[in-house]
């Protein structure tokens, strides 16, 4: 059965084309809204491409006339942390007028359900402390800021016009797509994963482990990691909690356990057999001792069922699309 179409702003990003993939098995025709500024056109194989930017007002709204989406999916964004630090008026440009440009014309379209990707970046430093979707949001940079300003924005256009959102706050994401379609590659690369297998085949020197002191059992930071097919598997829930008519609703979406950079580090060595080079650097501004859901909110309310999210199958999965090459411009 074909059900509607879903604008899908980012869908040529790493999480977007991931997520085009499951709505497309779902039924779904995802449309990816994206300018290609860090995602790639050979990701967008789900569904056609309306190049555009989100600054680009009008631009939208012709796209919305066109494509008449039933829903929208909200990936794209920049996501950097020291870029946000060094030049915050592209966060906020970017994002934040991006997203206001891209809600109006939601909403001026009738198009009324909306599901967004924010990050446990908003909540901001609480060392050592699992998070949940109450946990006080008080983000660190203007990557953080400029995501929780979203969610703010969704809750006025929610009460002045009716705008039904599901906000989903990741946690790390990790893994490619097991049939190798997409997988990840951004560009500068900041995870550790991809950062590790590159370190691993050569493509680039040791990785860096930013500080060794912390507050943990081994020293390391520690973050919780979720399979981005089981992450973009919990937006189809969301789109279908909407589509239900549940209302406007906010979800953590980690697993609960968490890794340190050193056991991450070890499992990476098991699962390829190839040493990982490492060496030991300052800890880095801004970072949290550890990231890590408490929450089970998505597994009891929407039905989130996880199944590739350990550790030993997301590095596998990434393995496997790093091994495969890349896209390229
Ligand atoms: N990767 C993670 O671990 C993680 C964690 C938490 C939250 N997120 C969020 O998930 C979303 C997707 O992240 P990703 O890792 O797939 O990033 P990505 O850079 O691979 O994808 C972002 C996409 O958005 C597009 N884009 C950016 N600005 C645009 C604009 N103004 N107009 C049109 N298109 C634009 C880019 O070209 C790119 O294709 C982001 O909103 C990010 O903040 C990611």
């Amino acid at each position: 059965m074909s059900r509607g179409n879903i604008l899908v702003t980012g869908g040529a990003g790493y999480i977007g084309s991931h997520a085009c993939k499951a709505l497309r098995a779902a039924g779904y025709t995802p449309v990816t809204f994206d300018n290609i500024s860090t995602g790639w056109e050979q990701a967008v194989r789900f569904g056609p491409l309306a190049r555009g930017d989100l600054l680009d007002r009008a631009r939208l709204d012709a796209v919305f006339a066109e494509v008449r989406p039933q829903a929208v999916m909200h990936f794209a964004a920049l996501s950097l942390v020291g870029e946000a630090m060094a030049n915050p008026g592209l966060y906020w440009r970017n994002n934040v007028a991006g997203s206001l440009n891209l809600i109006e014309a939601a909403v001026d379209a009738g198009c009324l359900d909306f599901v967004f990707s924010s990050t446990c970046a908003t909540y901001g430093d609480h060392d050592n402390v699992v998070l949940d979707e109450d946990t006080t949001q008080k983000p660190l940079n203007s990557y953080g800021k400029s995501k929780r300003a979203i969610e703010d924005m969704l809750e006025d256009f929610g009460a002045s016009h009716g705008l039904r959102h599901v906000i989903f706050r990741y946690f790390n994401v990790a893994g490619a797509d097991p049939e190798g379609e997409v997988g990840e590659f951004h560009r500068p690369e900041t995870h550790l994963i991809p950062l590790m297998l590159d370190a691993i085949d050569g493509k680039r020197a040791a990785l860096t482990v930013f500080g060794t002191d912390y507050d943990t059992p081994d020293g390391t930071c520690i973050r919780d990691y979720v399979h981005v097919c089981d992450l973009v598997d919990a937006h189809v829930l969301g789109l279908k909690w909407l589509e239900a008519g549940k209302g406007s609703r906010v979800f953590n979406l980690g697993t609960g356990t968490g890794f340190s950079v050193f056991e991450v580090i070890a499992q990476s060595h098991n699962v390829t057999n190839r040493e990982v080079p490492h060496q030991i650097g300052e800890r880095r501004a801004g970072d949290a001792t550890k990231l890590v859901s408490g929450s089970s909110r998505a597994v009891q309310e929407l039905g989130w069922r996880p199944s590739r999210s350990n550790m030993e199958a997301m590095i596998r999965d990434a393995w496997r699309w790093h091994q495969s090459g890349h896209y390229e411009r």
